[in-house]
């Protein structure tokens, strides 16, 4: 019996999805290191922790949530554009592998506590390498006027002064990415830099970032996402001669299939329009992304009816915005029909609103033919 909105997830795709990105890391000489911010669920993290990969936090609370899932700190890096000193303080005091530096003040304090706790963790700068790609401009990162990053000049600045402290670079172009030209621009960007580096600075670590995309169009035909394609990309211009292994920091691409949000219809509205209006339980709140960035995800029903229609279907938040768009083509609903909100496994619990005290969606996972059901752990 339906008990309200949840997210449910696949385990057995995301198996399939390790497989696959882990088959292309190996062929290309990459380390992958999961990017938290998009699904921080225990289940899946301790899955992904399983197959060995590393993890990219952006918070000491990911940091903590990391340790808590049995990461080793050796296995754990630090990014993040406005990192608080307690934080840089937490990551280094627990010996974290990586930090990514991404200002020329944010380096000073770092290096300054790391001397001071003697802490192992190593040192990297994130320089942005002003390449703008066709993605939503909101998750779009990577030119120079976004705040993410160091520009190559002060890099170089740093390097020149503390060319044994510093162990490595950290490039991210932006989110959502489908052309793997933008990844090759930036294989070539990166090689010119590392070309134009002080002399006697060795590279032991380069840090690509993510940025693969998924198709949300077609969800069910394409649900593994081209790992291969991507690492070929970024190695285009990069070939092991020049870096031994990329470090990588894919979110979206590992676990965005693998969701769905399943909700009921409410309400169904004829108005003026030609399509009628469909209030759902499950909106803003539950699944940021169609409000913040007009994101389209493929909506569907196991329902069978001959008759099909085109409807708008909106969240029940007291917004406009709340709404996931026009033109989703289903099987006549009525009130009480369940629908499911694919491709929603990625930036969409982690991304979850208090807005109107609504109450959050359960977690199920699947996996095999076992069924377990979770609360959403609240940070
Ligand atoms: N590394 C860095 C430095 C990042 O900023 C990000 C994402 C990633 C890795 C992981 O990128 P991915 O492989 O997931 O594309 N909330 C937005 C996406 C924001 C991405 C932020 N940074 C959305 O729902 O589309």
């Amino acid at each position: 019996m339906y008990q309200g909105p949840f997210y449910q997830y696949d385990l057995d795709l995301l198996n399939r999805t390790l497989s696959e990105a882990l088959r292309a890391a190996s062929e290309n000489n990459c380390s992958m290191y999961y990017a938290m911010k998009a699904n921080h669920e225990s289940k899946i993290l301790e899955k992904i922790k399983s197959k060995g990969l590393g993890v990219d936090c952006v918070s000491s609370g990911e940091i903590e949530r990391a340790l808590e899932i049995g990461w080793a700190s050796s296995k754990i890096v630090f990014a993040g554009s406005g990192k608080t000193l307690n934080e840089i303080s937490y990551a280094l005091s627990n010996d974290i592998y990586m930090i990514h530096c991404e200002s020329v003040e944010e380096f000073e304090l770092v290096k300054d506590l790391k001397e001071q706790i003697n802490s192992q963790t190593l040192i990297a700068l994130r320089i942005n390498p002003d390449i703008s790609v066709d993605t939503h401009s909101k998750i779009s990162t990577g030119e120079r006027h976004h705040k993410f990053g160091m520009s190559f000049e002060e890099a170089t600045m740093i390097i020149s002064e503390h060319p044994t402290l510093v162990r490595g670079l950290h490039f991210h172009v932006g989110s959502q990415i489908l052309d793997m030209q933008y990844f090759e621009d930036l294989s070539l960007k990166v090689r010119s830099l590392i070309e134009q580096l002080p002399n006697g600075f060795k590279l032991n670590y380069l840090n690509l970032g993510g940025g693969l995309g998924i198709d949300y169009r077609n969800p069910e035909r394409n649900p593994i996402a081209n790992f291969e394609g991507w690492m070929n990309a970024l190695r285009i211009h990069l070939p092991t001669s020049i870096i031994e292994t990329i470090s990588l920091e894919p979110g979206r691409s590992i676990v965005g299939q693998c969701g769905r949000l399943v909700g009921q219809v409410q309400y169904i509205k004829h108005k003026d329009s030609d399509q009628p209006l469909v209030i759902l339980d499950v909106g803003m709140s539950e699944l940021l992304r169609p409000a913040l960035y007009d994101a389209r995800h493929k909506i569907t029903t196991r329902k069978e009816d001959m008759i099909e229609e085109n409807y708008t279907i909106h969240g029940p938040s007291c917004e406009s915005s709340d709404h996931f768009g026009f033109d989703h083509r289903l099987p006549r609903l009525n009130r009480g029909d369940l629908v499911e909100i694919l491709s929603t496994g990625a930036y969409g619990s982690s991304m979850q609103l208090n807005y109107n005290l609504r109450k959050a969606p359960k977690s199920k996972f699947i996996e095999g033919n076992i069924y377990t059901e979770l609360k959403i752990k609240v940070a």
